[in-house]
Parts: C-alpha cells; sequence; structure tokens
C-alpha cells in the first residue's frame, strides 16, 4: 500500500518571521502605492522580477484558441469502458442496452484478447486489449483500467469535448448524459461524476472522488494534461485500490476537484432500490450500475428484463425518467408520488412533499452494520397503514402523437395487505389496480426549473386512476 506516514511538524516560531513578513509588507505597499499613482509603471516587474505579465493569464485560451459553441451532442463524447474476458459474455447486455452502434464512440478495453474476436458482434464496442504489463510483472487491474483513458486518448482526439469512463456494468442514459455535460464548458477542466450512496465507500475513498462504475467525465482539456501524466499519476499511486482512486489522486496533484453530478450512481446499496428510484433527487438520470448486486428493478421479472423494461421508458422520454411528482386527492385525502416511468405510490393520508421526497428504506447497506449508512436521508420502511403506500410498477408506455401526450400506465404488482388508514377518513385505496398518468411530449428542462405539478382526474370508484402532469403554475403550492 502506497501509504504515507504524516511527519510530526515543528512548532512554528512566530515572533521574528511575523515581523520580517510585516515589515516587507508595508514596504511593498508603500512601493505599490507610489507606482501606482504612475501610469507607465509596471509594479508587479520591480517586485517580482521573475515574473512575466503574462504569469497569471489562464493558459487554455491560449492552448484551445478556436473553440467551438456548438451544442454538445453525442458525438462528443469517446466512453472508455472497463471489462474483462471472463465476465464480458454476463454483462454484455448492460453495454448493448446504452451503446448504439456506429454513433456512440469509445472502446471496450478487454485483459486479453478474445476468442471470438473476428466475429465480434457490431453490437458492442470495439475492443482494445490493454497493454497490461507496461514493462513491469504484476500490474493491478486498477492500473490497467487507468490506462484505458491513455489509449482512448491516442486512438480518438478529433472534435472530442468529453472523455467518459465506465463499467462495463454501467447503464447510461445517453441523451441525459448529453444534457448534464452539455452544462459544463468542455473548454475548461472538469471532472463530473459522483460519490457513493455509502458514507463507508465515501469515508474510505474520498467524498471527493468520481466513483468509476457510476460513470466519470473528463473534459477534453483535463484528459489531454492528465494523459500526459498518467504515468507519473500510476507510479505515484500504483498501491491505490481502483482506478477510480487512482484516477481521484492524479486529479488532485493536477488541481482539479470534483463537480458532483446527482444523476450519476454508483449504487453502492444492495436488496431493493425501488426506494430510492421512486424518490430520485431532482436531475437528469445519468447511469446505474451494480444491477446484478441489486433485487431486480420491476417485481415478477428478472435483471435483463427489468432493464429492458425500464429502457421502454426511457425511450419514450429520458429527460422525466424517474422525475418525481407529487398531487394529491383532496376528496380522499390521498397523497399520490410519481416516479415518471418507473413507479407511482399512493398513500391513503396527506403526507408533505417534504417527506415525500425522501425515499423509503428498500434497499440495505453495502457493508452492514454502518452508521450512519447512507448519504441521503431514509424513510420507514413502516408497518403504519398510514406510512406504507400501495405500490404501482410500470407498465407500458405509448406515444400519443395527435394529442402531443405521452402515456404511461403503472399496476399494482401485489396487494398491500394491511388494514385502511383511519388518520384523514377512511378512505381504502385497494381497489386502485391501474394508474394511467398523461405527460407532455416536450422535453424537460431540468435546470432551473421547478418540479412538475400534476392533477389528479377520475378517482371514484372506478379501478383506473388517472393523473395528468402540466407545470406548476407560477404561485402554486404543491398540496
Ligand atoms: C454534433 O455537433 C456537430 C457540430 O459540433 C455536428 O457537426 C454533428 O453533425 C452533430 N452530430 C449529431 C449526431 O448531432
Ligand atoms: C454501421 O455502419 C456500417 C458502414 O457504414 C454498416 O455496414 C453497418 O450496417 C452499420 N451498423 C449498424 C448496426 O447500423
Ligand atoms: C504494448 O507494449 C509493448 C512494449 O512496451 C509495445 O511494443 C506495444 O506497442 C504496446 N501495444 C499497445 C497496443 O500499446
Ligand atoms: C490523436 O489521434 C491520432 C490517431 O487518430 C494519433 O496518431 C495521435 O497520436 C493522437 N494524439 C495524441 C496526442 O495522442
Ligand atoms: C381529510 O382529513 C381531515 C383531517 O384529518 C378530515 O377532517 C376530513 O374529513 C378528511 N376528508 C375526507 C373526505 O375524509
Ligand atoms: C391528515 O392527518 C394528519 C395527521 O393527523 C394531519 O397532520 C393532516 O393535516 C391531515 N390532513 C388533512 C388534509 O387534514
Ligand atoms: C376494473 O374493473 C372492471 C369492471 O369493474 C374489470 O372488468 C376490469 O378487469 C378491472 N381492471 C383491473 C385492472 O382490475
Amino acid at each position: 500500500m502506497f501509504t504515507q506516514i504524516p511527519k510530526k511538524s515543528t512548532p512554528p516560531r512566530i515572533r521574528k518571521p511575523t515581523i520580517i513578513i510585516f515589515s516587507s509588507l508595508s514596504i511593498i505597499l508603500i512601493l505599490i502605492l507610489i507606482f501606482s499613482t504612475n501610469p507607465c509603471s509596471q509594479t508587479t516587474q520591480i517586485l517580482f522580477p521573475n515574473f512575466t505579465p503574462n504569469y497569471f493569464k489562464n493558459t487554455y485560451n491560449i492552448l484551445y484558441p478556436n473553440q467551438e459553441t456548438t451544442p454538445t451532442n453525442i458525438s462528443h463524447i469517446v466512453f472508455s469502458i472497463a471489462s474483462i474476458v471472463k465476465t464480458w459474455h454476463a454483462r454484455k447486455h448492460y453495454v448493448e442496452s446504452w451503446w448504439r452502434p456506429n454513433e456512440t464512440r469509445g472502446f471496450l478495453f478487454l485483459d486479453q484478447a478474445p476468442n471470438q474476436h473476428l466475429s465480434w458482434p457490431p453490437t458492442s464496442p470495439r475492443v482494445l486489449v490493454s497493454n497490461e504489463t507496461m514493462g513491469q510483472k504484476d500490474v493491478s487491474r486498477a492500473i490497467r483500467i487507468a490506462r484505458g483513458i491513455k489509449e482512448t486518448f491516442k486512438m480518438e482526439n478529433t472534435s472530442v469535448r468529453w472523455y467518459v469512463m465506465a463499467d462495463d456494468d454501467t447503464v447510461f442514459f445517453l441523451e441525459n448524459l448529453v444534457e448534464v455535460l452539455k452544462k459544463y464548458d468542455h473548454n475548461g477542466y472538469y471532472y463530473v461524476g459522483m460519490n457513493s450512496e455509502s458514507v463507508i465507500s465515501n469515508n474510505l475513498f474520498s467524498f471527493e472522488m468520481g466513483f468509476g462504475g457510476a460513470g466519470i467525465a473528463f473534459s477534453y482539456p483535463l484528459a489531454s494534461i492528465l494523459v500526459k501524466n498518467l504515468d507519473v499519476c500510476l507510479k505515484r499511486y500504483r498501491g491505490s485500490y481502483g482506478s477510480d482512486q487512482i484516477l481521484h489522486s492524479c486529479m488532485a496533484d493536477l488541481g482539479v476537484s470534483l463537480t458532483h453530478a446527482k444523476g450519476f450512481h454508483q449504487i453502492d446499496l444492495r436488496g431493493d432500490i425501488s426506494g430510492l428510484l421512486s424518490a430520485h433527487p431532482q436531475a437528469p438520470l445519468v447511469s446505474l450500475h451494480h444491477l446484478d448486486s441489486v433485487e431486480p428493478l420491476f417485481p415478477a421479472m428478472d435483471r435483463p428484463q427489468s432493464l429492458t423494461h425500464l429502457m421502454t421508458s426511457a425511450k419514450a422520454d429520458q429527460s422525466r425518467l424517474f422525475q418525481q411528482s407529487i398531487c394529491y386527492n383532496h376528496p380522499t385525502n390521498w397523497s399520490f408520488s410519481l416516479s415518471w416511468g418507473y413507479s407511482v405510490q399512493i398513500y391513503e393520508k396527506t403526507i408533505a412533499p417534504s417527506l415525500l421526497q425522501v425515499p423509503i428504506q428498500t434497499f440495505r447497506e453495502w457493508l452492514p452494520g454502518a452508521r450512519p449508512a447512507f448519504m441521503l436521508k431514509t424513510r420507514g420502511p413502516s408497518k403504519d397503514p398510514c406510512e406504507v403506500p400501495h405500490y404501482f410498477y410500470f407498465d407500458s408506455v405509448e406515444d400519443s402523437g395527435r394529442w402531443q401526450q405521452v402515456v404511461t400506465t403503472y399496476v399494482r404488482r401485489f396487494p398491500r395487505r394491511l388494514p385502511h388508514c383511519v388518520v384523514n377518513g377512511t378512505h381504502s385505496a385497494d381497489y386502485v389496480e391501474k394508474i394511467i398518468v398523461i405527460s407532455p411530449v416536450t422535453r424537460l428542462q431540468t435546470e432551473g426549473s421547478r418540479r412538475e405539478c400534476c392533477d389528479v382526474v377520475h378517482v371514484e370508484k372506478e379501478n383506473v386512476t388517472t393523473i395528468k402532469i402540466r407545470p406548476c403554475m407560477k404561485y402554486e403550492m404543491i398540496g
């Protein structure tokens, strides 16, 4: 392990140096005052003879003078996906769920040449076999993966704005990824990603580290200086646990800190993550990871089926996927919480939005016993019939172009098996079997906007309930 034993610092002797600093500061101040009144003076050159006037200029504008200002699109992103031959077959459906042949750019890095190399399917990214040894033996997986960025850069560097690194079990939502990266100036030095949901993982590595499974984006200028210095970094941090840890240390050496983007999900969680996905933060969903470690996303479906199913709602409207809307049916005192394209929950009680946006803890810790476990507040799980919702899961989507609407339906997959809530009058929701959600076809702009509002229509004595999504009115309060 590369650990540094902290040196014992000698106690500072303050007196003398302080006096010297103060007196030299006064002299500098006096000099500045004298010279600043003279328009021809060159104060900096007199005080700091080695500094040229260019010293403080930002250098990237000089390096990249022809800044393209067209909107960022998928063609500006190059992916570097790490995998190994042994597990690739079992995981390739994750990559193929989002990879767009002839459209997405990038490579799959394998530890060795695959057997079926000649008949490599066109639906998968091109394969590069990473140069494992680098002249040394026992090169770790971490180093092999970190080197992927260098090889990717060497292969693809024209009209690239972003390099995105990920694992073979990372699932991207490409339109949302573009939408998120678009916000940042690709001519700047950006390291975009997200830390873990698990406090202990962040505490072990860093709260400011982009976790690799969630995907990490480097702007082109940052990738170019990273690649130049990569070998130095790999040497310095060769004992690191993961490639994302090496890259994080390297970022610190280059002086670039993480830009947290809430839609990247490492998913260092176990069990049923529907609670989290039913109360997603108000940000575009960019990625999901570790889907092998958690239960299938939908009840009564296996993992691959669940992913395919989720992709059908993503295809209809990626911008709204998992976006939460909250509305109330006052005649029954019910609360509705929608996670677009994924789930709807009905509570037989009026619950405030501030509480409904807190995920129900359906999931467990990544490592058992850690306290606090999660980077988010959670609710329940409860047995109180007023706190336990009726769960409905995404079933189908229909693009009703004629009406400029997208219609998604959600169905009850299991009975609630609890008595009614009596707090706000007894109004059982047991008879509701299906919920129809009507949303606008226009893309949702999340940046700087409010959550969308909704109205509940058709409730009484019907087993089908309909919800309409609309922009909130200017002074509207949800509730
Ligand atoms: C992406 O933008 C570039 C301009 O920067 C344009 O030439 C290209 O056609 C666009 N590609 C797609 C897929 O929209
Ligand atoms: C990709 O492009 C090549 C040549 O342009 C074409 O032959 C191939 O069918 C395309 N593949 C897909 C999956 O569209
Ligand atoms: C791998 O490393 C060897 C020796 O350093 C070098 O000759 C070869 O070109 C490298 N291959 C790739 C794909 O970089
Ligand atoms: C950029 O890519 C080309 C191949 O497309 C490669 O020859 C060149 O070395 C790359 N530049 C850098 C700085 O890696
Ligand atoms: C809703 O709840 C309030 C307070 O709990 C109650 O006074 C009211 O009668 C309830 N409305 C209905 C329709 O049950
Ligand atoms: C429903 O009951 C809760 C708890 O008693 C109360 O806080 C809330 O105001 C009631 N809702 C309505 C609409 O009266
Ligand atoms: C809803 O009720 C109608 C008749 O009351 C019935 O035919 C239909 O199957 C029910 N739908 C569901 C989803 O339970």
